[in-house]
């Protein structure tokens, strides 16, 4: 027989099928037992009734424990009120696996309880909820790319130098070449390939070995990084308005269902269209000033800044050229104004944050390698990274998108924990 999954069994009414999962829950009423099972494309009210089933059957209703998995034959019924329209009359029912008692009850758990049942917790519907819809938005990232002409390219994890500054390395000894480090950015990469294939982008894991204990920082999280020959930082700000509408709208299109089950106010999600606003960091200490913050010209934006900022607009805000004091080596200065960077840096609404850092490159060999001296970097580690500057160097832009801060803005989450499987935090490495 077919695998059946719930999801489709909209088509089967009134036939009978087997269907396999796990308890959710059950309740009993009299000579009827509900079963809720759970497959994860949805969950089915199987209803077992005395007399129809065996004794066995009956008796083996009672003792299900939550989680016990069992496969299911029986007629499907159309019932509107249940969840996926149908519900199931049992005639069979087959346990594969008991469950033991299931640490994770209906009743509240704190949230450490959970992190360290992180691989029992993902079975719940908002745990479930939320790891479609991430898969969504790494799914519309891809397509966005892919259908402009871009060349995914794989950038390494093991790296021999920094790209965003040294205070966040993770080291390992490399066998008799000395220390590797996990990247922290596939940027550098990104930028060689960019010069061989115009349009590039690299997508997967990064690190920080972060101090902060935030609700944005993780230790390994994933970033998507676009990178442009002969773009200026107008093209990458284009790009990057472009990339956030089709991203959002496109999962509020797919996934809506799961953003409902999470409960998320999607009218802060349909407002996120072109244009997004524009201001130079200028303009947003301005802002800061007039909602009564003390803030100094040069300093970085802290996350109570960026959500004073960020709450003027209904959608997501594009700051750029901050002072160049406080960003990469990489960046390149503004012509007409050398003390700022052409930087932009995205600012999600609702207090969400940055999700995106950018930026035009320096692709001066000779102000690259100065800003490299300012930075205590090591010029010979970035002789291939110069190599780039020496054989037909060109103006290029590029930006890194977090995929766990867009994942918890877009559902509305108040912690980075839970937009990724298995999170890595300062204070957690397991499960
Ligand atoms: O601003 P960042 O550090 O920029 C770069 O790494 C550039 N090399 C990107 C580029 O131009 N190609 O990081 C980019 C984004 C941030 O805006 C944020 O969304 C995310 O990566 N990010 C983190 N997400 C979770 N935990 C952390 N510790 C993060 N650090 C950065
Ligand atoms: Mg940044």
């Amino acid at each position: 027989m077919n695998k059946i999954y719930i999801n489709e069994l909209k088509q089967y009414v009134g036939q009978e099928v087997t269907v396999r999962g796990w308890l959710d829950n059950k309740r009993s009423s009299g000579k009827l037992r509900f079963l809720i099972l759970r497959d994860g494309t949805g969950y089915l009210q199987c209803i077992v009734i005395k007399n129809i089933v065996s004794e066995e059957i009956f008796g083996f209703t009672d003792e299900l424990k939550q989680e016990s998995s069992f496969s299911v034959t029986g007629t499907v019924r159309e019932e509107l009120r249940a969840p996926g329209g149908v519900e199931l009359e049992v005639k069979d029912l087959k346990i594969i696996g008991i469950s033991e008692d299931y640490p994770i009850s209906p009743k509240e758990h704190g949230v450490e309880f959970l992190l360290d049942h992180r691989h029992l917790w993902l079975r719940s519907k908002r745990q479930a909820a939320i790891l479609r819809v991430r898969h969504r938005i790494i799914k519309a990232i891809r397509d966005f790319f892919d259908n402009k002409g871009f060349t995914l390219v794989d950038s390494p994890i093991l790296t021999p130098s920094a790209c965003e500054g040294t205070s966040t390395l993770f080291e390992t000894d490399y066998f008799d070449l000395g220390k590797a480090y996990l990247t922290q950015s596939g940027q550098l990469y990104a930028e060689a390939s960019a010069m061989a294939m115009g349009k590039v982008y690299t997508f997967g894991p990064t690190f920080r070995a972060e101090k902060s204990k935030t609700r944005r920082h993780l230790t390994e999280f994933w970033m998507v990084e676009p990178e442009v020959a002969f773009a200026d930082l107008n093209d990458d700000m284009d790009l990057a308005e472009e990339f956030l509408e089709y991203v959002v709208q496109t999962v509020l299109k797919e996934r809506e269902e799961d953003l409902i089950t999470l409960e998320r106010d999607l009218t802060k999600l349909q407002s996120v269209k072109r244009p997004l606003p524009r201001i130079s960091y200028d303009e947003a200490v301005e802002i800061l000033k007039q909602n009564g913050v003390d803030f100094e010209w040069g300093n970085d934006f802290g996350a109570a800044d960026e959500t004073t900022i960020s709450n003027q607009f209904d959608r997501p805000v594009m700051v750029h050229r901050y002072p160049s004091e406080i960003k990469a080596f990489y960046m390149k200065r503004d012509p007409e104004n050398p003390k700022v960077a052409l930087a932009v840096d995205v600012l999600a609404p609702e207090g969400y944050g940055e999700i995106i850092g950018g930026s035009q490159r320096e692709e001066d060999i000779e102000l690259l390698l100065t800003r490299l001296r300012g930075h205590n970097l090591k010029e010979e580690d970035f002789d291939w990274y110069l190599d780039l500057r020496k054989y037909g160097s060109v103006p290029h832009s590029g930006f890194g998108l977090g995929v766990e801060r867009t994942v918890g803005w877009i559902c509305g989450l108040d912690h980075v924990r839970e937009t990724i499987p298995f999170p890595r935090m300062i204070y957690r490495k397991t499960p």
